[in-house]
């Protein structure tokens, strides 16, 4: 039997070359060789956008269109909705008791999200809810109602993961050995930089690529990526190790790689021809993506289907652990 893995993201917005690079072509691997639980964080994405459930329901059929754009096999993963799984937050509940509100304030992911909405409105009391501070826990719910072994993630993500191994470790010596302590599995994550040099490629930060840009929209985006500022002149030499420009050339593998580097140098190559190179290439790079996403736009009914029986696999399967579960914790009146 192939390991289970499980992991998730949320529907707040379309995928991105960060994340692509970052984690999703990761993925791609993972689907032959593992039992792969994929699941669209719908509820997770509701603990800060409750507010606007709008663009939640939007981005789950988004999310759900760019993971098979880029090629996540539905015969392979199983692909589901977090709301659809109901027993997922039946687990939540259960576990809510197996944590302390001290430990949450101390995850440091929980705590550094608290602190970037301090410093958006002002006062933390109005601003962080219950289930904001608390999904962590329904986190672990999702991980652990599928038994999952191993969680691809990335290293944000990692104090979540250790916060889910307490809490199976207290369920554990509680109610006896139910659950599967999982474990990260970090397989060489990387941190895609923006279009503007920050560190970060993020959706907040408008510095992105997104998978479903149109070749007006990357053309725009990378005539304004950030080059060497010392280069003035189309002949000036510069150093390509600054420039984002470079730096993309690099993420797709633009052929003649070293070429564009030396001649960068050298001065032999301006920003504007070598950004219309890197314009051409990067749409080539999408095309096939792009080509899968004009597909399923035009069959929404398929990706309906798809989304139904991914969910109703992973539901089966989080049915079977949960009677175990309600066991464990005697509360399996009418099963
Ligand atoms: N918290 C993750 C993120 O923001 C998304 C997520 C939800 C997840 N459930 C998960 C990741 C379970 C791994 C496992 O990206």
């Amino acid at each position: 039997m192939s390991k289970t893995i499980l992991t998730g993201l949320r529907p707040t917005g379309n995928l991105h070359l960060g994340h692509y690079f970052g984690a999703a072509q990761n993925w791609l691997r993972l689907q032959d060789d593992y039992d792969f639980y994929l699941e669209i964080a719908d509820i997770q994405a509701l603990t800060d956008n409750f507010d606007n459930p709008e663009k939640v329901r939007k981005n789950v059929h988004e999310i759900a269109i760019d993971l098979l754009s880029i090629g996540i096999n539905p015969d392979k993963v199983h692909l589901f909705i977090q709301s659809a799984v109901p027993e997922i937050a039946e687990l939540t509940v259960i576990y809510s008791n197996l944590v302390t509100m001290s430990r949450l304030y101390r995850n440091p992911t929980v705590k550094n999200e608290i602190a970037q909405r301090k410093a958006l409105f002002g006062n933390e009391g109005e601003s962080v809810t219950y289930g904001f501070v608390g999904y962590p826990v329904s986190q672990a719910a999702d991980i652990t109602a599928f038994n999952g072994q191993l969680v691809p993630v990335g290293e944000d993500q990692l104090p979540l993961i250790e916060q889910c191994r307490e809490i199976v470790r207290k369920f554990n010596s509680i109610y006896g050995k139910v659950l599967i302590e999982p474990e990260p599995l970090l397989s060489k994550f990387r941190r895609v930089k923006g279009l503007d040099g920050s560190e970060k490629m993020g959706k907040s930060l408008n510095n992105g690529i997104f998978l479903s840009d149109s070749e007006e929209v990357v053309s725009k985006k990378i005539m304004g990526a950030v080059t060497d500022p010392d280069k003035i002149k189309k002949d000036d030499p510069a150093n390509p190790d600054i420039c984002m420009v470079y730096y993309y050339h690099k993420l797709i593998g633009s052929k003649n790689l070293e070429n564009i580097c030396e001649e960068c140098k050298l001065g032999k190559r301006g920003c504007v021809a070598c950004k219309k190179e890197l314009i051409k290439n990067m749409m080539e790079f999408l095309k096939p993506i792009h080509e899968k996403r004009a597909y399923y736009e035009a069959h929404p009914e398929e990706v309906d289907a798809i989304l139904l029986k991914g969910t109703k696999e992973a539901r089966a399967k989080a049915k079977e652990v949960m009677k175990t579960v309600r066991q464990a914790v005697k509360i399996d009146y009418f099963d």
